[in-house]
């Protein structure tokens, strides 16, 4: 049963294939394929960031189904290590618990990218764990490990030791405060936990102490050779970048790495280590984790797994952080355990508009909150629009993102052949006959060249070059199409097969993108009364009925959140009552006009102790007025008014000249209106310079002033 349901897949993996695939690729014709991304954390969202991986490999593995491959792409979220530990423990949950939910979403994330994983499994699993013991004896048989002792820090508090990354303290190079364990971020040197001068623990801030603890290691170092010899000789399969990289590496010079890890932690135990060191140890996440990508394979295919890792071509897809892990560690271990090796690609960083995605520049959007606002497809489509085989970063410009939907996807691809199945649908609704004229026989020529040469580049995984060509295509269609000026005769034999012979390219461009836009293509399809069609299926000769085609690309709006925004809204009132609060001695009400749009508020306000209440009435004045409404004292209060305070003086914030209701904000930094609480509003620092009130180096004013303060101290605080 198990056994048929594997072939089974494999056998739909496979698809039908009518042609024989034309390109000469490194791909052997029959060979087995297994295509990778790296698995992600199960302590987090999914990102758009993430996603140019995810889709890259997925573009690729469809593309490879097309032209008839046996190729599974397969992942897993990636369970264990610290920080999955620890946050675990903080929410009080398993951390087994606490990285299955991720995975849940991780998945759920990914199927609504459209992004079709053969196995998506996890790396906290029975095969895993049997794999990696499988290759730690080995590596043990082959006198790979050993132990050493080491100094760790370790923190009584917390009663755990610490991963560099969580302690903090002292550079011992260049003496700059508040730098973690791993890396000094001032003057870049690399350091360990044990270097830092006055170290903390950044968990509990206690001063952790060094303790001795036995660790293995693997003996990456006897491997520098072969390393080298490896990418260096398999010239065109490295990019040339990741080439230099390695062989700085290996100049450097490698250390043996360290494999394991002290309790607590969410891992894999190692066998023995009780007996061989006296405590408990793990092995480190990053030994287990590319051994998920096997487990992986293995619980899809069971017993066949060995006919892909031995026999087949393993293709990864990395970002470049982690090309370390991948391309030294790992290539390493699997020499050690007489697995071939794998091929690498490696990708650039995703920036936002120019930057590094950011949470205060409205620039980090998960998964999620992107398809909130746009579509999985025209994201697919403008990632691989960009993406060519240097390691570049790739940028997601907004506007240019919307640029490339409606202009390049919707405005050329989807309108020819959207126009055209439209059209051939309304006015013959079906299509019996293709013109094959001069002018057809040399478009054709051009056309088939056409596909070669995408052809070539999918499987050399420049889809920048797919895309511009297949535009090309598209481009020639709508040509074509207006040319022919079909509509003005449009019943007669003629027009009818030149709508013919346009509804043909049309499919063969459904062919062309499918591995790109999935469901743009199944729409084409549909409208043919196909189900899926292969690169095989490419030709000039289909007829048959059509039924209406869906729309297959949605126009987008760029919605701007990336605008940077002060959190209050702040506005000026003007104070038109004032009494004495009944509950409360230090506190006043006052009733405050805000102009039409906003109205007339309640305010509750505690400046009974500084000020009388003549000395407030009629006064203009800036209130923030999105605070959370709260009861003080049984009394509501639906804004607050500013006060600058050196604990001698008060003074609010004059607004003499501004209209009652008009905006008040620092140097043009726009006004958030969300909502904020009293915790959120008292994270904000606004401070006095010359009776002027400032955030940061930000101005305080209105369109005819600036709101000045009278009678504080230089530096004091806005409350
Ligand atoms: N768990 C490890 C991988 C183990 S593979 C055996 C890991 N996970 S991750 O969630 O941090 O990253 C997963 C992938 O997403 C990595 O290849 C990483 O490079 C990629 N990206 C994460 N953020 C990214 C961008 N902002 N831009 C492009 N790729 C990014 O690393
Ligand atoms: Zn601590």
């Amino acid at each position: 049963m198990v056994k048929e349901k594997v072939n089974a897949k494999i056998a739909k993996a496979n698809g039908k294939v009518s042609k024989k695939s034309s390109v000469k690729s490194n791909l052997k014709s029959n060979e087995k394929v297994i295509v990778t991304a790296a698995l992600p954390y199960a302590n987090g969202s999914i990102h758009i960031g993430h996603l140019l991986e995810y889709v890259q490999a997925d573009v690729y593995t469809r593309f490879l189904k097309s032209i008839g491959k046996d190729a599974l792409f397969v992942c897993a979220s990636d369970m264990h290590g610290t920080p999955i530990e620890m946050n675990a423990k903080k929410a009080g949950i398993d951390p087994k618990k606490f990285a299955a939910k991720f995975m849940k979403e991780h998945q759920e994330d990914f199927a609504s990218y459209l992004i079709e994983f053969d196995n998506y499994y996890h790396t906290d699993s029975k095969e895993n764990k049997e794999l990696v013991e499988y290759f730690y004896s080995e590596l043990k048989k082959k006198d790979l490990i050993y132990t050493k002792k080491m100094n760790v820090i370790f923190c009584k508090s917390c009663k755990r030791s610490l991963p560099d990354r969580f302690v903090k303290g002292i550079c011992p190079h260049c003496t700059t405060a508040d730098q973690y364990g791993d890396i000094c971020e001032s003057c870049g040197i690399t350091l360990k936990g044990t270097d830092l001068v006055n170290p903390k623990c950044s968990l509990c801030g206690e001063s952790p102490t060094q303790k001795e603890s036995e660790h293995y290691f693997f003996k990456l170092k006897s491997f520098s050779k072969s390393l080298e010899k490896w990418f260096n000789t398999k010239e065109s399969l490295v990019q040339p970048e990741m080439k230099n990289w390695l062989n700085n590496w290996i100049k450097k010079g490698l250390d043996d790495w360290c494999i394991s890890r002290d309790e607590p932690y969410y891992g894999f135990e190692i066998p023995d280590s009780v007996k061989e060191t006296g405590e408990k140890k793990y092995f480190y996440v990053w030994l287990d984790a590319p051994i998920g990508y096997i487990s992986s394979t293995k619980n899809l295919v069971k017993g066949k797994w060995k006919d892909y890792w031995y026999k087949g071509h393993i293709q990864h897809f990395i970002g470049k952080d982690i090309a370390y892990f991948h391309l030294l560690f790992w290539p390493a271990i699997l020499m050690a355990v007489d697995i071939p090796l794998p091929k690498l690609t490696v990708h650039g960083w995703v920036t936002v508009n120019g930057k590094k995605m950011s949470k205060s520049r409205g620039t980090f959007f998960t998964a999620k909150d992107f398809l909130q606002d746009y579509s999985a497809e025209s994201l697919r489509f403008y990632y691989m629009h960009g993406l060519d085989k240097k390691i570049v970063d790739l940028d997601l410009n907004l506007d240019d993102f919307k640029a490339v939907t409606n202009n390049v996807l919707m405005g050329n691809l989807g309108n020819f052949c959207y126009r055209t199945l439209i059209f051939a649908e309304k006015n013959y609704g079906k299509i019996d006959g293709v013109a094959d004229g001069k002018d057809e026989k040399v478009f054709v020529k051009k056309i088939e060249k056409l596909f070669f040469d995408i052809e070539k580049y999918y499987l050399k995984q420049d889809f920048k070059a797919v895309i511009k060509n297949i535009l090309i295509i598209s481009d020639l269609g709508n040509a074509y199409f207006q040319k022919s000026e079909v509509w003005k005769d449009k019943d007669s034999v003629e027009s009818k097969k030149k709508v013919g012979f346009c509804v043909n390219l049309a499919r063969n461009l459904s062919i062309l993108i499918a591995p790109v836009l999935p469901e743009f293509s199944e729409k084409v399809w549909k409208s043919l009364g196909l189900k899926k069609l292969l690169w095989g299926d490419l030709g000039f000769d289909w007829k048959g009925k059509l039924k209406k085609v869906e729309k297959l690309v949605e126009k987008i709006e760029v919605v701007d959140k990336t605008e940077e925004k002060f959190p209050l809204q702040m506005v000026v009132g003007e104070i038109k009552e004032v009494e004495n609060h009944p509950n409360a001695d230090s506190l006043y009400l006052m009733k405050v006009d805000f102009g039409k749009k906003i109205g007339s508020r309640q305010v509750v306000a505690g400046l009974k102790k500084w000020f009388n209440i003549t000395e407030l009435i009629s006064k203009k004045a800036v209130f923030c007025v999105n605070m959370k409404p709260a009861k003080l004292r049984g009394e509501l209060s639906e804004g607050m008014i500013f006060a600058a305070d050196d604990h001698e003086n008060v003074s609010i914030l004059h607004a003499k000249k501004t209209k009652v209701g008009a905006v008040v904000n620092f140097s043009g930094l726009e006004n958030s209106e969300k909502e904020v609480t009293f915790d959120d509003f008292l994270k904000i620092k606004m401070l006095v310079k010359n009776d002027n009130i400032y955030f940061g180096d930000k101005k305080l004013s209105s369109k005819v002033e600036d709101i000045v303060v009278t009678g504080v101290k230089e530096g004091s605080r806005v409350h």
